[in-house]
């Protein structure tokens, strides 16, 4: 945690009406940094969110030889010739995320040494998949004083590897890894999350050949060396369907710019079925309700599944809801810890495994409350908005991690938000 975090205070109950813009996409832009290793010289990527997060990759990418610099939300990359090999502790432990940079690094320089990975405390998130899928193409791969040390004799080779589970970290550092292994790679069951097919036409625009994007099966051709990109991150569908939940939990009327409805069928057709009424617009999505949320029971699965990301928020809103409802956390085993929380403003919850059992009340109350990792603490801001009187979420630094400005943007909405 940093040395001094902010908190969110909200004094509720708040109604959100309003247009709101949402930026690039946290998990495409940060594994989009990583694949510019890559190849060497000036990459470019537009619309990066300036947050925590981007900053710490930046970092990262700098102590491996990189110059990065962020002008509004345009990132440019130089990336050297021969970029460093090792990521420490001090960065690693601030952001799973970082661990994508061990595909790129392993393919290009045919060693690397990655400290093992923090990041939010939402479950154990092995690395299994990503060893044997790396071992599959010929890494050799140990642990060593707190770090995984891949290594390659020459180059990876091509193969064929059937994933158990469609994890997207482990699809985004195999497929950064194969484009630039010598013959043709197949991967199976992969995730099919949008962040992926943007990751993949990044690639394809510095010279990688994929195909498959977008499906359960990408087969990739190794080539000898990729050039820099020029690429513009996808919007971020978590923080778009966030608002879209704000709107509905607060009987408000929002227009996300920049959301894309493709992204987010399943959040989007639970929200109708709640009440809500949504529409497309020129440039993006408008959700309005007038009413009280029915309660919706939600299971969280891979894409295009109900987001993993978005279960605190639906959470959320079932506590508030008309009616019980389940929701059901398939993703990650330890997502509910902020729940205890959320009780703390009087949600009525029973949480039974990866169940959890939600009775709906007219209106939580203010109270003092720790956000646990980034969309939790996105969750009991919502949460706090139908709260009576004043929430304070601790431990904010959480929210700034995948939200960029998100007090401003509810104040402009009509809430009584400050960071304290
Ligand atoms: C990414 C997202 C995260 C999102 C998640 C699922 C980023 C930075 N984070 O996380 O916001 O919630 O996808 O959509 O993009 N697993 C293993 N072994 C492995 C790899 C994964 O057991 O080697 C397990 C994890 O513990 C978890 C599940 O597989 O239970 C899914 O993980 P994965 O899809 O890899 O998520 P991340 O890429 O870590």
């Amino acid at each position: 945690m940093p040395e001094s975090s902010p908190s969110f205070r909200i004094l509720g109950p708040a109604r959100l009406s309003g247009e709101v813009k949402v930026t690039g996409a946290k998990n495409s832009a940060l594994k989009l940094m990583a694949a510019s290793l890559l190849a060497p010289g000036t990459h470019t990527l537009r619309n990066v969110p300036d947050i925590a997060d981007v900053h710490i990759m930046s970092e990262l990418l700098v102590r491996l030889g990189c110059t990065v610099s962020l002008n509004n939300d345009v990132l440019t990359i130089d990336v050297p010739a021969t970029p460093g090999h090792k990521a420490e502790y001090d960065l690693v432990r601030k952001m799973r995320a970082s661990i994508n940079v061990l595909g790129p690094i392993l393919t290009r320089v045919g060693i690397a040494e990655i400290s093992l990975p923090g990041g939010d405390a939402i479950g154990s998130r092995g690395l299994d998949f990503h060893i044997s899928g790396l071992e599959a193409l010929g890494a050799t791969i140990t642990f060593e004083h707190g770090f995984i040390i891949a290594k390659v004799d020459g180059r990876l080779k091509g193969a064929t590897i059937d994933l158990v589970f469609p994890s997207v970290g482990t699809t985004e550092n195999l497929m950064t890894a194969a484009v630039l292994a010598k013959g043709t790679t197949t991967i199976n069951n992969v995730a099919r999350e949008p962040d992926i097919s943007d990751l993949g036409e990044y690639l394809i625009s510095m010279g990688a050949k994929i195909q498959g994007l977008g499906t359960q099966t990408l087969v990739i051709e190794g080539v000898d060396s990729l050039k820099a990109a020029e690429h513009s991150t996808l919007p971020d569908r978590i923080v778009s369907g966030t608002w879209a939940f704000a709107a509905v939990m607060t009987g408000g009327d929002i227009t996300i710019q920049g959301g894309r409805a493709d992204h987010l069928e399943l959040p989007l057709d639970k929200l109708v079925a709640s009440g809500a009424v949504i529409t497309s617009t020129p440039d993006g999505i408008r959700v309005k309700m007038d009413k009280r949320p029915i309660a919706i029971d939600v299971a969280t699965l891979p894409y295009p599944g109900f987001p993993t990301d978005l279960q605190p928020m639906a959470i959320a809103l079932n506590a508030i809801a008309d009616g019980s409802a389940i929701v059901t956390e398939n993703v990650f085993e330890a997502r509910f810890m902020f729940v205890n929380e959320l009780k703390r403003l009087g949600a009525r919850i029973t949480v039974d495994g990866h169940h959890a059992a939600i009775a709906g009340i007219k209106q939580l109350s203010g109270a003092p409350v720790v956000a646990t990792d980034i969309r939790a603490g996105a969750g009991l801001v919502l949460a706090a908005l139908v709260s009576e009187g004043i929430t304070i979420v601790e431990d904010g630094f959480h929210i700034d991690r995948g939200y960029p400005n998100f007090a401003e943007d509810l104040r402009s909405l009509g809430a009584d938000v400050t960071r304290i």
